[in-house]
């Protein structure tokens, strides 16, 4: 699994297996014995790479040996455990200097290795089901880079201390003081940097105190974070210590330079000037030469003239290897081509899903994973504003929520963007209510799909720790998984068509009849204009249609306007979805109808919150009567009657149609037809 490397470079290594007075020591790991599992390996420099640059994923490494932390209970000592004292040097290198994921935890554990953990969040130490359960006997110090709001995470570049649970009993964001507790240095733990990290228990204090500073800084004297607390009832009699590390969405690389670890007593210092460095973060604009060849020229010089022409042969392999690990350090891809090439057979039609609103959509299988996947290929000439968006979807590779199709990656090759998604089984919603022959979803999925996405824009634009627009909410990007769930899908790609354009010439993206007027006035997308479109979903999810048809005949060609003049004829029920056949619940049906028209007011203002929206959907809060709203300045100004679509030549055609109902139709249909034409 890992190679035992004869380089000359020193080593301290004093075993003391399951006893007491272990004394561990690595100024580098060229010649370490320790037991690796997941994406985890020595580098041929002598790196500990607990994550290879692959998004994900997770890896450990172990001491192999168990050692005593405590006396079993029955002894005299009553089973406390001893103190120990440990310190290492670490460094996460990220494809991109302000994201990162996930990192790096410390770990005492009663077995090598962490069966059953989870990559991501979970940084390879618990899973959804154990995280908190106090039979995992796990003691952790965490260097975490995402913010996690699942785990009370403070911000996204902390430290903290983990016991049996990744919600930190005590966490500080990273820093260390210089000479007293209120003067402190901010560090980035994700800035490439090689960092140290002391971690002390003593057994009689009871009490667990962390340090960080950065390599070249003395340690400092007050500790990071200083925990009052006796591990005695935690740990077991003998333990496992080690490492733990995960990646998410991004391909980061996390890295342990040097590692020492003593019980009862100071752990040895490290030798700062011997520890293995680690890889440059080279500007992106590099030469092939400089990150490709120099380091393959160099490290083979290197490699014939220690180790002689014997095993020139044996680590040529080798090093063409490390060369393809150096390469996804810089990489501009997270996902390889090559995989998704794999993966989607070439792109054939044969593994079309379909053509979505910005690309085409491939199903395949990744090759070593075997996860089925989603590939969007969208393509894109300009380059500008590429960079923003694709942190922008990393970031939003962040989000989770049981309602969202989960975004796993990205590639991107000239003038294309790949986007990875999870496989959906189901499909898009909108095939299964539109054009078809019979009912396909019943009444109690559709509501169910409903207050899904209902609770999925809450998420977006109140829970997570930014607010997201989704920009183009409709029934064909709302996916259904394997139990007809639905997942709202297709972030913010809209975004990227409306980077870069000039805001005197608006050109508003999304999809005629979603569309909120004063998203096509400003070209500005809100909460209020998601809500806008929400509304739309609502009503053609009930009445089985799209919310523009130029088939029907003109007084029902705009969904909301026929649906509105049926609530003020008072015959509501009568616009339902003919193929339900009568079978749903007229309450339910009515309160999502008369949501969809609130949604689908033109004053942005008087539009419900997601919030309020889904708290009609769960009935925690009664609909506003809609009769009660302002009808006296001539009728509900709901906002097809203000039908403008500021684009391309349209801008001018800003036509704010008389509120009542039969005025101006033969009139909005040439609109919007031409508008149909001229926009997608
Ligand atoms: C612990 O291990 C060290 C090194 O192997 C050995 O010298 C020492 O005697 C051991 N102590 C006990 C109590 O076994
Ligand atoms: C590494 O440690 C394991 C467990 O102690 C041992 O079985 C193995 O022989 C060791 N390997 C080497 C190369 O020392
Ligand atoms: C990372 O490790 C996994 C498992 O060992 C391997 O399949 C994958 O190719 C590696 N990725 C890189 C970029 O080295
Ligand atoms: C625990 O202590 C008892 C009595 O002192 C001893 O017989 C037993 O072997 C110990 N168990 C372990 C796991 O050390
Ligand atoms: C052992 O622990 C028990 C309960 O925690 C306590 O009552 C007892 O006094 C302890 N014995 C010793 C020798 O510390
Ligand atoms: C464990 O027991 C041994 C022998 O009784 C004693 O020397 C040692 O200090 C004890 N260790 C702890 C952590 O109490
Ligand atoms: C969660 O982890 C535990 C061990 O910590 C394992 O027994 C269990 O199978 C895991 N659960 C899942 C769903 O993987
Ligand atoms: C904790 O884990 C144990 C063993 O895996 C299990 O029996 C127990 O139900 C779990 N407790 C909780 C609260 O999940
Ligand atoms: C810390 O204090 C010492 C003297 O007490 C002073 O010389 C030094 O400049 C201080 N360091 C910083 C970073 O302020
Ligand atoms: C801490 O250090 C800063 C700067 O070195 C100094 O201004 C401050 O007075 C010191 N505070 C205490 C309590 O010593
Ligand atoms: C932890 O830090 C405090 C404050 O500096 C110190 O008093 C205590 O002795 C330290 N404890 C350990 C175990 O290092
Ligand atoms: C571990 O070894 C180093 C150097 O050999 C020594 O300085 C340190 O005190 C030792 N620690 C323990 C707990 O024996």
């Amino acid at each position: 699994m890992h190679f035992m490397l004869i380089f000359l470079l020193s080593v301290g290594l004093a075993v003391a297996d399951g006893n007491q007075t272990a004394n561990i020591t690595f100024n580098g790991f060229q010649s370490a014995n320790l037991s690796l599992d997941g994406v985890a390996v020595f580098t041929s420099n002598g790196l500990l790479k607990l994550t290879n640059g692959t998004t994900q994923e997770k890896g450990h490494a172990f001491y192999p040996n168990p050692i005593t932390f405590k006396n079993n209970s029955s002894s005299s000592s009553n089973g406390t455990a001893s103190s120990f004292s440990t310190t290492f040097v670490f460094g996460i290198i990220s494809q991109y200097s302000t994201l990162s994921g996930h990192g790096i935890v410390f770990v005492l554990s009663p077995t090598r290795g962490l069966p059953g953990s989870l990559p991501s969040q979970w940084l390879g130490l618990f899973n959804d089901t154990s995280n908190g359960n106090s039979s995992n006997h796990v003691v952790g110090v965490e260097l975490d880079t995402i913010l996690d709001r699942e785990f009370n995470d403070i911000n996204n570049n902390h430290v903290g201390i983990d016991i049996n649970s990744l919600h930190s009993t005590v966490s500080a964001p990273a820093s260390y003081f210089v000479n007293n507790s209120t003067d402190y240095r901010n560090l980035s733990l994700i800035s490439g940097k090689p960092m140290q990290v002391w971690i002390d228990y003593n057994g009689d204090e009871k009490r667990m105190n962390v340090t960080l500073a950065p390599i070249n800084i003395d340690r400092p004297k007050i500790p990071l974070l200083s925990l009052s607390v006796d591990i005695s009832p935690i740990v077991k009699e003998t333990m496992y210590v080690g490492f733990s590390s995960s990646t998410g969405s991004l391909d980061t690389s996390h890295y342990v330079l040097g590692w020492s670890f003593a019980m009862n007593g100071p752990a040895q210092e490290l030798s700062v000037s011997q520890l293995p460095k680690l890889p440059r973060i080279g500007p992106k604009h590099v030469s092939k030469f400089l990150t490709i060849g120099l380091p393959v020229i160099v490290v083979a010089t290197v490699s014939v003239v220690a180790s002689g022409l014997l095993y020139v042969v044996r680590r040529k392999r080798k090093f063409s290897e490390e060369l393809e690990d150096w390469e996804s350090d810089y990489g501009p891809h997270r996902f390889r081509y090559k995989d998704l090439y794999i993966a989607t057979k070439g792109f054939t039609d044969k593994q079309l899903l379909g053509t979505g609103g910005f690309g085409r959509v491939y199903r395949g299988i990744l090759p070593t994973s075997k996860i089925e996947i989603a590939v969007k290929k969208v393509s894109h000439e300009s380059r500008q504003g590429m960079r923003e968006f694709v942190a922008e979807i990393v970031s939003i590779g962040r989000l989770r929520h049981r309602n969202l199709v989960p975004l796993l990656g990205y590639c991107r090759r000239k003038g294309e963007l790949l986007l990875v998604y999870d496989y959906m089984p189901n499909g898009s919603l909108d095939k299964f209510i539109y054009d078809q022959p019979k009912c396909t979803l019943s009444w109690s999925q559709r509501f169910r799909v409903i207050k899904g996405v209902a609770s999925c824009l809450f998420y977006l634009h109140e829970e997570w720790e930014q607010v997201v627009i989704h920009r183009d909410i409709k029934a064909s990007n709302v996916l259904l998984d394997a139990d007809f769930n639905g997942r709202v899908g297709d972030f913010g790609l809209a975004r990227l068509y409306d980077h870069g354009t000039d805001p005197q010439t608006t050109h508003v993206v999304g999809t005629l009849g979603y569309l909120a007027p004063e998203h096509t006035r400003t070209g500005k997308a809100t909460r209020s204009t998601d809500v806008f479109a929400f509304g739309a979903f609502l009503l053609e999810v009930v009445c089985g249609r799209r919310p523009i048809d130029l088939k029907a005949s003109p007084e029902d060609m705009i969904l909301v306007d026929m649906v509105f003049s049926h609530w003020s004829r008072g015959e509501l029920i009568q616009v339902v979805d003919p193929k339900l056949d009568g079978d749903y619940d007229p309450d339910q049906v009515e309160l999502v109808l008369k949501l969809g028209l609130l949604c689908s007011n033109a004053e942005p203002e008087d539009r419900p919150t997601m919030r309020q929206s889904l708290q009609y959907l769960e009935g925690v809060l009664p609909l506003p009567d809609l009769s009660s709203l302002s009808l006296s300045s001539g009728g509900l100004a709901f906002a097809n009657r203000e039908r403008s679509v500021s684009h391309e030549g349209f801008s001018d055609l800003a036509i704010s149609y008389p509120s009542s109902l039969d005025k101006g139709f033969s009139h909005s249909s040439s609109a919007a037809e031409s508008i149909i034409h001229v926009g997608r």
